[in-house]
């Protein structure tokens, strides 16, 4: 089969999943011949290798399998990372997390941070290599996603500044930190998410429990429990409210919460002491 049917069968298949069929099927291709999508324009008459290859890969994406498990990467702010089925797939959101951290981070001179729930390694990865002088403790409570966040750590050859633990939140992590980072699961575990969502991604990685905040809030009382400055969360666009009233709880020093490109309530920065 030649590139022009191979395309015009894959769009076909993959229509009633995605809005943009043509560019998928398209980017497929150029990922299963190992070639820029560029390479394929003018190239309609030039027969597919391993034809059947390619709609098996095909056929994984028109079942709803999220295109970045199919070709085992994402772009996430300035890199690409490795990611599949063991963690979350980094998103475009959590690059407006890395923005305000990093504010903090520039303004305050931190140089000892720790995440918790690294997943693939994004927001550890992005930090570490916009501030050379930054160490980073990250922890998960999921063996899996070490692994991945482990491949990732040695693509950027951060092996000596990000150290990743496995462990229940900062559950028996020793040292001091100037600021936690953190995007927990976030979200209710009976909420209703799209099929590419739930059926492919780590629920450990979505649900925070039966009302959401649960992790949320454990992690805002942990760190304030370890004597950090600064914590700095993502969170769900509804969860604003909840989360105020635990800062008015427990006192806090400063507290702002920060919005999403559509305008939702995204995440919070919280100072705990001078
Ligand atoms: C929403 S994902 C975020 C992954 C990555 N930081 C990102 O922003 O793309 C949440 C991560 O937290 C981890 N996690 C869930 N519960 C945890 C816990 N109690 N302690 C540490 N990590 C946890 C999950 O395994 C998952 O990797």
């Amino acid at each position: 089969m030649n590139i022009a049917a191979a395309l015009k069968e894959a769009t076909s298949l993959l229509k009633d999943n995605t809005p943009r069929a043509r560019f998928e099927a398209e980017l497929l291709l150029a990922y299963h011949l190992g070639v820029d999508r560029v390479y394929l324009a003018r190239r309609d008459d030039e027969e597919v290798d391993d034809i059947e290859g390619y709609f098996a890969l095909i056929r994984r994406r028109a079942q709803s399998e999220p295109y970045e498990y199919i070709v085992n990467k994402v772009s996430f702010y300035d890199i690409e990372l490795y990611v599949d089925n063991r963690v979350l797939i980094p998103r475009p959101e959590t690059e407006l997390l890395i923005d305000e951290v990093s504010k903090i981070i520039a303004q305050n001179s931190i140089k000892n941070i720790a995440e918790i729930g690294v997943g693939s390694g994004a927001i550890s990865i992005v930090l570490a290599r916009a501030f050379p002088k930054l160490k980073v403790v990250a922890t998960d409570i999921s063996g899996d996603a070490l692994e991945v966040a482990t491949l990732n750590r040695e693509k950027f050859a951060l092996e000596e500044r990000i150290e990743l633990v496995n462990a229940d939140l900062l559950g028996g992590v020793e040292g001091v930190f100037d600021m936690i980072v953190s995007n927990p699961p976030y979200i209710a575990n009976d909420f209703n998410l799209e099929s590419n969502v739930v059926d492919f991604e780590p629920h450990g990685a979505l649900f925070g429990g039966k009302v959401g905040h649960e992790l949320l809030k454990d992690i805002i009382i942990q760190s304030k429990d370890k004597n950090v400055r600064f914590l700095a969360c993502e969170m769900g666009y509804d969860q604003k409210d909840i989360i105020e009233q635990i800062f008015i709880q427990i006192g806090v020093k400063y507290h702002r919460f920060y919005k999403d490109l559509a305008g939702f309530d995204r995440g919070f920065i919280v100072q705990f002491k001078e």
